[in-house]
């Protein structure tokens, strides 16, 4: 019996726990918020579709209750605000320290053996914080944002090249932020043939812009942050682990020395399975590259810098 808990039932973790329910990634799913009711209601909700959909799932909600949560083989943590327009991921740092590291200390306490999975924002450094309050090893702590910038990079391709999203792989490593992240032009291609036989420099240039405003862009149209593809990219990472996929999927990892970087937690591609992190896939980058991912190490590091002590 495989078991999911997702903290925090809001857009992005009601939208996963979907996700993971109707794929069935997992035989069940816990919702957990502080928000009385929230977390029950969205359960009974989608388990009102289990008839509609065939769905095997089993999704409870609760309201502050770890114990509902326990032995749990990985905890999702979206609690915390999300971005409001003109506000960068870096602004939700104070608030959303305090609740990630409770929250933390808490789903531990009852799931020790737990991979967790952050997602709440600033990611990279949310993730940074977790191994500094969890004590765990370190491939049990993983941070989701490059699963959701490399499905907005393979989108933004897709559509400069009328082609099915499908047909593209593209991934995009770096900070999980807008002037952070670092969408791999060099390795985009439709089918295995690289982009830059249809796509010219300028357009290239374009996607890659794009995308690093991808969640922005979202966010200037909602009013708040994307939730779909967050949530849908979270599910994908949670399935990697519950079926130990081993599949290659970029995320915030703690790196010792890997891309010539230390003490830092930034998105690189990972091999995913059963134990979490089971590997990080050192890619032979160019000067251009390094360089760029050497300037979004430093602006995560500075962020690293505000958490409060
Ligand atoms: P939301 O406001 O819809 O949901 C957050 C939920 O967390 C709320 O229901 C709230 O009651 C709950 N919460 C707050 N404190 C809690 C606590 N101590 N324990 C349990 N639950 C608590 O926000 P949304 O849109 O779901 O975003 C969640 C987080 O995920 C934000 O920080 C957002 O910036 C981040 N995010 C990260 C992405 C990524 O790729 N890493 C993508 C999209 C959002
Ligand atoms: C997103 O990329 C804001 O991290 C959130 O949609």
């Amino acid at each position: 019996m495989s078991k999911v808990t997702v903290v925090g039932a809001g857009n992005v973790g009601a939208t996963a726990a979907n996700v993971m329910a109707i794929r069935e990634i997992a035989d069940e799913v816990v919702m957990i918020d502080i928000k009385e009711g929230v977390s029950e209601g969205k359960a009974m909700d989608m388990m009102q579709t289990a008839n509609l959909l065939d769905m095997n799932t089993t999704i409870t909600g609760v309201t502050n209750d770890y114990a509902a949560t326990a032995g749990s083989d990985v905890v999702v943590i979206t609690s915390g605000i999300p971005r409001k327009p003109g506000m960068t991921r870096e602004e939700l740092i104070g608030v959303n320290a305090g609740i990630v590291k409770q929250v933390t200390e808490s789903v531990l306490a009852h799931s020790p053996n737990a991979i967790i999975v952050c997602v709440s924002n600033p990611m990279d450094t949310m993730t940074y914080l977790i191994h500094k309050v969890a004590g765990i090893p370190k491939n049990r702590i993983i941070g989701m944002g490059g699963a959701l910038d490399s499905s907005r990079f393979k989108y933004y391709l897709s559509k400069a090249l009328n082609a099915n999203p499908n047909e593209v792989e593209g991934f995009v490593i770096g900070g999980h932020g807008d002037t952070t992240m670092i969408p791999m032009k060099r390795f985009a291609t439709l089918r295995g043939i690289p982009v830059c036989n249809w796509l010219n420099e300028e357009t290239i240039a374009k996607v890659v812009a794009d995308t690093m405003v991808g969640g922005a862009t979202l966010t200037k149209l909602l009013g708040t942050s994307a939730w779909y593809a967050p949530g849908a990219a979270t599910a994908e990472v949670v399935e990697a682990i519950i079926h130990d996929q081993k599949a290659i999927i970029p995320c915030s990892a703690l790196l010792e020395g890997e891309y010539g970087q230390s003490d830092i937690c930034i998105g690189v591609p990972c091999l995913l399975g059963k134990n979490g992190i089971e590997k990080i896939i050192e890619l032979p980058l160019n000067d251009e590259e390094k360089e760029l991912f050497a300037k979004s190490a430093d602006a995560v590091r500075k962020t690293n810098g505000a958490l409060p002590c």
